[in-house]
């Protein structure tokens, strides 16, 4: 493997920081040189082994801020925390590559993103969503490919999900606020399956309905399904937004994709291993009028044989967080954690982390998993 290129930002800094690829914007980098940070930045677009981050680390490493790609496991932590490593934080909302019990272990805070993603990526599930329904991508392939020879009444025939249903797995931040999009924008009933209620979203929607009604017009409905199943079997399109890990892996399966209406749409901008991709592949093979948009892989960045094929899939290469502003936010957030942590300042204590984005930010990190469990104190304000 040949040793990949690093470049130094601000080397006069006395606390040393890796950072395993390079981050969009310049805040992120300000807010590290504030903390009188010396940034080392991997300039190169390939994912780092385990070894290679090891072999960045050294023998002296105060913070890491690394990539959803990455084994962020006790071979790390351990690596770190022996370079006198006192943080790390995730550029991701997600963090399942994280094993935040052994960054525990070693007393490490583990950062993550969230907040930022919320209206980008669920705006991407609607754009799949509709990219699906409407055959976009087919639609696209057959005009570049010169064999458009004039308007037809048959042509790319797709689905008109107006004033029908929505079904979204796991309604939590990103998946509620794609719901509403849907809701809101389509005029759909929704369906939702979390282990929790979300009674802000069930308001919100009720709400909506007696504004709907107050017109004069159908309202809308929203319900919580007992089961997963209960919303593939009703719903026209469906959503997923759950976490990744052993409950999750797997939960759209061959036996669930075959309770969907044969005409459904299903959208997964969470994580891949969520669906099993190649029983996805065998039923988009067997139901040409089913649809799936796409935006993450089981094995990414590989797909399993044969959806690369398929007309009736949208694939797009986990871009669903990729607005420069979500973007640059992310790398803000994820710096603001560490540097939070080394200049020794309280985890923050609420869900709205935009103010970290401001010009004079509140003296904490923005957003630390294991803060309780460290036993990080709780910012006062
Ligand atoms: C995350 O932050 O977890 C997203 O998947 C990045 O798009």
């Amino acid at each position: 493997m040949a040793p990949k290129k690093w470049e130094t930002q601000n080397p006069s800094g006395t606390k040393r920081i890796i950072v395993t690829k390079e981050l969009p914007g310049s805040l992120w980098l300000e807010r590290l040189i504030q903390a009188d940070c010396r940034v080392e930045i991997c300039t190169a677009t390939d994912v780092l082994e385990v070894d290679e981050i090891k072999a960045a680390i050294g023998s002296q490493c105060d913070a890491a801020l690394g990539q959803l790609t990455e084994n962020w496991g006790d071979a790390l932590f351990a690596a770190l925390k022996s370079a006198g490593g006192t943080a790390y934080s995730n550029v991701a909302v997600g963090y399942n590559n994280v094993d935040v019990a052994a960054a525990t272990k070693h007393g490490i805070p583990v950062g993550n993103t969230p907040g930022v993603l919320t209206e980008t990526t669920a705006q991407m599930a609607v754009a799949l969503t509709f990219a699906a329904a409407r055959r976009t991508g087919e639609a696209e392939r057959f005009l570049r490919a010169g064999k458009y020879k004039g308007w037809l009444m048959t042509l790319f025939l797709g689905e008109l999900l107006w004033r029908k249903t929505v079904g979204i797995i796991g309604a939590g931040r990103i998946g509620a606020t794609y719901g509403r999009m849907m809701v809101e924008g389509h005029k759909m009933n929704l369906i939702y399956y979390d282990l929790y209620p979300n009674p802000e979203l069930e308001d919100y929607i009720a709400a909506y309905a007696d504004f709907l009604k107050s017109r004069g017009e159908e309202p809308v409905i929203c319900r919580r399904a007992d089961t997963v199943e209960d919303v593939l079997q009703q719903a026209d399109c469906v959503s997923v937004h759950t976490v990744l890990d052993e409950s999750t892996h797997h939960l759209i399966n061959a036996e669930r994709l075959n309770l969907m209406k044969a005409n459904a749409v299903f959208v997964n901008t969470s994580r891949g291993p969520v669906v099993d991709e190649a029983a996805l592949v065998s039923h988009c093979r067997k139901n040409p009028n089913f649809r799936a948009g796409l935006d993450v892989y089981e094995d990414e960045p590989d797909m399993k044989p044969g959806l690369i094929d398929l007309d009736n899939v949208v694939i797009v290469p986990h871009i669903a967080s990729a607005t420069r502003w979500t973007r640059e936010g992310m790398a803000t957030l994820a710096a603001s954690n560490v540097a939070g942590i080394l200049s020794g300042f309280p985890a923050w204590n609420r869900p709205d982390i935009l103010p970290f984005l401001a010009e004079d930010p509140p003296k904490a990190a923005p957003s630390i998993i294991n803060a309780d469990e460290l036993g990080i104190p709780i910012f006062k304000g």
